[in-house]
């Protein structure tokens, strides 16, 4: 398998050589430079042992290619502490006994560390969700929580590391790759990319953040792609989110973290931003796409409820031209979308709504986050004096596809909102579903909480007490 090149900066120092396409970025930095403060616990996102800043951001270093470091900064926990000296992070999790196993620690402190850097004065609700992606199997997050805010408060707690300049060495290690083996494609034009995906048709797999193709690959090597299609040298081109006209346009390499992050949606689309915000952990959230939610079909995708109340169009690019799909054509059963393989998402958008409009999202998990929904319903309203002028509702988890409640949307269209009404919408959104038993949840219990969810975000639209987002357990 040929090597591919590879310029970084690792700690501040820079790095030249070449990689195997296969190996994963957590590999590269402990297997050829040695750097084993990087820990792998599940290997697949979830514990966060592996967490690095990539660019000053956290992700997990097991789900990116060492090759999509090329041109990136990265910052290990060995980064923290250039000159010997503890980083006032590191000295507050010793005083405060928050250092229990040492091998999640690493990836706790680059998290907390991320934070300082974005917020220097995190509120307990903000520390938690920063470290909702790094696990703690021995249950000392009292003492982590503590820690990051006692560091919080200190001369240099939030200041990016120090850079030094010394090139790295190569040290003795032989990397053993645990993806199968792949070539890897790298287009720095969009067409170029398509020419690509036009000539080897299902062989060719596009990669956007990895955060769920990395996964499956590690999962089953036999069903892995014999080509990568890695979008990292487009992003200047493909990562962007901006209003033309009365439409908002996103590009297939927007993030969860820029969905969350953009004023324009906070302000135009405030439901697309409730979504991604409860999409996996901050990790996630940085390197995952809302074109690889959509590719990825599945029901439980969080965006795709907001983006079917939103009225999205999906728009597919091959060699033969150019096509727009409503989102909900883009779906024909889980794990099964609507383009052809040489086909590749390249935009997301949808009309501006209208101001005024109310929205409301409720996920229910086994936890409070990094957790895949059981069920999910979103509500998209346009009300004048607590009567329907507008809606759309969509239901996730809870049948093949996401899929609209157009029964009870036409139900509760042009009426008050009364009690009754809402009673009578919950007891019919319930027969617009068609749930499952799956090792997730049980068919009975998802159809009761979509009638129970979809009550209590009728209710929100008319009583300011009631939150309109919710994700379940609280
Ligand atoms: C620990 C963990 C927690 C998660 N939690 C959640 C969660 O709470 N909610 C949720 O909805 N998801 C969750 N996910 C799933 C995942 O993060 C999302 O589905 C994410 O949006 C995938 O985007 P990506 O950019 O990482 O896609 P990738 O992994 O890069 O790609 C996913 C699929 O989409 C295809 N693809 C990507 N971009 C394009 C494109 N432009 N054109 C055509 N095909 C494309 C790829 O070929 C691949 O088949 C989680 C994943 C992990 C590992
Ligand atoms: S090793 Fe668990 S998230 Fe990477
Ligand atoms: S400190 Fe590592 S598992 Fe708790």
């Amino acid at each position: 398998m040929p090597k591919t090149p590879l310029q970084c900066k690792v700690n501040g120092r820079p790095w030249s050589g070449t990689v195997l396409p296969n190996l994963r970025l957590l590999d590269f930095l402990r297997d050829v430079l040695g750097l084993t403060g990087t820990k792998e616990g599940c290997g697949e996102g979830e514990c966060g042992a592996c967490t690095v800043l990539f660019d000053g951001k956290a992700v997990d270093s097991c789900l990116l290619l060492a090759a999509e470091a090329d041109g990136h900064e990265v910052v290990t926990i060995e980064g923290l502490t250039p000159r010997g000296q503890l980083d006032p992070l590191q000295e507050a999790f010793i005083e405060e006994g928050a250092v229990q196993c040492g091998y999640c620690i690493p990836g706790m402190i680059l998290s907390a560390k991320a934070l300082l850097m974005e917020n220097p004065e995190p509120n307990e609700f903000d520390i938690q969700r920063a470290l909702a992606g790094n696990l703690c199997r021995c249950t000392g997050y009292a003492k982590i929580i503590t820690a990051v805010q006692k560091a919080a408060g200190r001369e240099g707690a939030s200041r990016a590391p120090a850079a030094c300049c010394e090139p790295l060495e190569h040290p003795a290690g032989t990397p053993c790759p645990c993806l199968p083996p792949f070539q890897l494609e790298t287009p720095d034009t969009l067409e170029r990319a398509l020419d690509i995906l036009d000539q080897q048709g299902q062989r060719a797999q596009v990669l956007a953040g990895g955060t769920d193709l990395l996964v499956a690959m590690q999962d089953d090597h036999r069903s892995a792609p014999g080509v990568v299609l890695s979008l990292m040298k487009l992003e200047p081109q493909l990562r962007y989110i901006r209003q033309e006209g009365d439409r908002i346009h996103i590009g297939p390499l927007a993030t969860y973290t820029d969905v969350i992050e953009s004023s324009l949606l906070r302000e135009g689309a405030p439901l697309l931003v409730l979504a991604a915000s409860e999409v996996g952990s901050l990790q996630i959230r940085n390197r995952g796409t809302l074109a690889g939610n959509i590719a990825t079909a599945s029901p439980s995708g969080d965006t795709l409820p907001a983006l079917y109340c939103l009225g999205a169009e999906v728009v597919v690019r091959s060699r033969k031209g150019e096509r727009a799909l409503a989102i909900e054509d883009g779906f024909l059963g889980p794990k099964q979308h609507a383009f052809r393989p040489e086909e590749m998402v390249v935009e997301i958008r949808f009309p501006c709504p209208p101001p005024g409009t109310k929205d409301f999202f409720y996920k229910v998990g086994p936890r409070r986050a990094q957790a895949i929904t059981k069920v999910t319903v979103a509500g998209h309203f346009a009300l004048e004096n607590d009567r329907v002028k507008q809606c759309r509702l969509a239901l996730g988890a809870v049948a093949p596809t996401v899929v609209r409640a157009k029964h009870t949307e036409q139900l509760l269209t042009g009426q008050l909102l009364s009690n009754p009404l809402i009673e009578q919408a919950s007891q019919q959104v319930k027969e617009e579903c068609s749930p499952i038993d799956d090792i997730r949840s049980e068919s009975w219990y998802r159809r009761e909480m979509v009638g129970t969810l979809l009550r209590r975000g009728l209710r929100s639209l008319v009583d300011p007490s009631v939150s309109p987002c919710r994700v379940f357990p609280e």
